[in-house]
């Protein structure tokens, strides 16, 4: 679904992305890790063609982004959903109005027809319905996710890009938001490109993780193959005082 090759992206004379590769595979939930400000969100962002890239080639759905004239590109646009890390509503519409509006950019619907489709987006994510007339002050921070995840559902995308959707969740939130993922991941059919520092989501719904240190992916694989290496960076990551805590679990597991 995703196939980045020799990716360099630079900011002034901040190189981020220096010569990075990564495949991710249709149908999987592909964990990306990696320190802070190490360059996971410019990864995504430059993926979605947010941020211009120096040198490398981006293929997305077989396609190179590069080659595609815009009105292709728009198209290509229309089979992902994005959840930011930050900002992820307008905080001046409404949640229907907010999940309405790639509807409204990229479709010729009725009012009707669209009101009925937000309702069923909200209830996919597992909001009240009386959630869409309700701004995104008026909910929870676990709210707003799963409105904001509503929203990038609006189109029926194949392909998801999720930028920390777990942070700032308490543990019982998180969980649920978690499993709330891979119940829509199994049921559409969805690939996931996931930015995570949540090992429990990595443990609970990542099909391989990969692991981004100095511009580059140093590991990818499942996470079981990432715990039992020896690369330096992967052994402190996930051999931290909280890494242990989650691999004594892992351990206990019967099945491993
Ligand atoms: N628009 C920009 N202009 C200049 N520098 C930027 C820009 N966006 C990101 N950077 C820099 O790129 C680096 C990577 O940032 P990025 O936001 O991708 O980190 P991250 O891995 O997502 O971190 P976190 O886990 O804290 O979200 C940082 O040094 C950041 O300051
Ligand atoms: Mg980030």
């Amino acid at each position: 679904m995703i196939s980045v090759r020799g990716l360099i992206v630079e900011f002034g004379a901040h190189r981020v992305m220096d010569g990075l590769d990564l495949d991710v595979r249709r149908g999987e939930v592909l964990g990306f890790v990696g320190g802070s400000g190490q360059g996971k969100s410019v990864l995504m962002r430059t993926i979605l063609g947010l941020v211009q890239k120096k040198a490398g080639s981006i293929r997305l759905f077989g396609q190179d982004r590069d080659a595609l004239p815009p009105r292709e590109l728009r198209l290509l646009e229309q089979r992902w959903g994005v959840l930011f890390q930050n900002g992820a509503l307008f905080s001046g519409l409404t949640v229907k109005q907010n999940i309405q509006m790639p509807m409204r950019e990229n479709r010729d619907l009725s009012q009707s027809f669209m009101d009925d489709l937000a309702l069923l987006k909200l209830k996919l994510v597992g909001l009240p319905a009386d959630a869409a007339e309700k701004l995104p002050s008026e909910l929870s921070g676990g709210m707003i996710k799963r409105a904001a995840l509503a929203r990038a559902l609006a189109l029926d995308p194949e392909l998801l890009f999720l930028d920390e959707p777990t942070s700032g969740l308490d543990p019982i939130g998180a969980a649920d938001f978690d499993e709330l993922i891979a119940t829509l991941q199994k049921t559409l059919g969805l690939t996931v490109f996931m930015v995570t520092h949540d090992l429990d989501s990595l443990y609970s719904i990542c099909d391989r993780v990969a692991a981004l240190s100095q511009g580059k992916v140093i590991g990818v694989g499942s996470l079981q193959e990432l715990l039992a290496s020896d690369q330096p960076w992967l052994r402190a990551y996930f051999h931290g005082t909280r890494g242990n805590r989650l691999i004594g679990t892992l351990e206990r597991k019967p099945d491993g």
